[in-house]
């Protein structure tokens, strides 16, 4: 029997195929609807990176650029962490990038579409799909992003300020570190605050290099 988030009759979970690979998990994601976030969104934005990648960075849901074009942190936010990586020493071969949920919750305001938090009942709804991205690429370090991806890998409760700069056990055993969600860097207050934030994340996400 599979337990469902309160309010929910069912979860990502009823569409896992039997194949596993990621091919066949992002295939079957598209026609995903274990939450209602799939009602507005116009595509499932599931991860993508090479299968032998040794790292896995989490993010939280695709934004209004990512819902458009498809793919992950290809927006504002996704040139951040490019430059972050490049900054870190991580080359995008070596790195599998996706989201916690993994379609766009927004607010439509006139003609933008305005990012909304995820609700843990969301969240938890989408966790199957990233237990099995990781059951498959069995990455030798994972990267939550933020808030949402921390509460996806450890928990809802998990705060940013306590856990970063250590070793977490994530789902499927695999090795976790937490760091701050390049949108909260792009939304910090000065500049000041802006660079330290960033150098914060460089330096958490060399800490992935350093799994063994
Ligand atoms: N923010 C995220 O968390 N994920 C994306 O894919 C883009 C922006
Ligand atoms: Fe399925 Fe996740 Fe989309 Fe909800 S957000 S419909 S669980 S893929």
């Amino acid at each position: 029997m599979v337990k469902y988030a309160e309010g929910f009759d069912r979860s990502a979970e009823d569409f896992v195929p039997e194949a596993r690979d990621l091919d066949s998990l992002r295939q079957a994601a598209q026609n995903c609807r274990g939450c209602p976030l799939y009602k507005d969104a116009t595509r499932t934005v599931f991860g993508e990176g090479p299968e032998k990648a040794r790292f896995m960075l989490v993010g939280e849901q695709p934004g209004d650029q990512e819902d458009l074009q498809g793919h992950p942190f290809v927006g504002p936010a996704g040139q951040l962490l490019d430059r972050a990586l490049i900054e870190a020493g991580i080359e995008r071969g070596d790195v599998y990038i996706t989201n916690a949920v993994k379609h766009f919750k927004f607010e439509q305001r006139g003609k933008r579409r305005v990012h909304v938090t995820p609700k843990v009942r969301e969240i938890k709804a989408c966790r199957p799909w990233l237990e099995h991205e990781i059951a498959a690429l069995k990455p030798k370090a994972v990267a939550a992003l933020g808030a949402t991806a921390g509460w996806s890998l450890l928990g809802a409760g998990f705060t940013l300020k306590e856990g970063r700069e250590k070793w977490h056990e994530g789902p499927k055993g695999s090795k976790v570190v937490a760091t701050y969600h390049p949108s909260a860097i792009l939304r910090a207050i000065d500049h000041q605050q802006r660079d330290l934030l960033y150098s914060l994340l460089v330096q958490d996400l060399k800490m992935l290099k350093t799994a063994r």
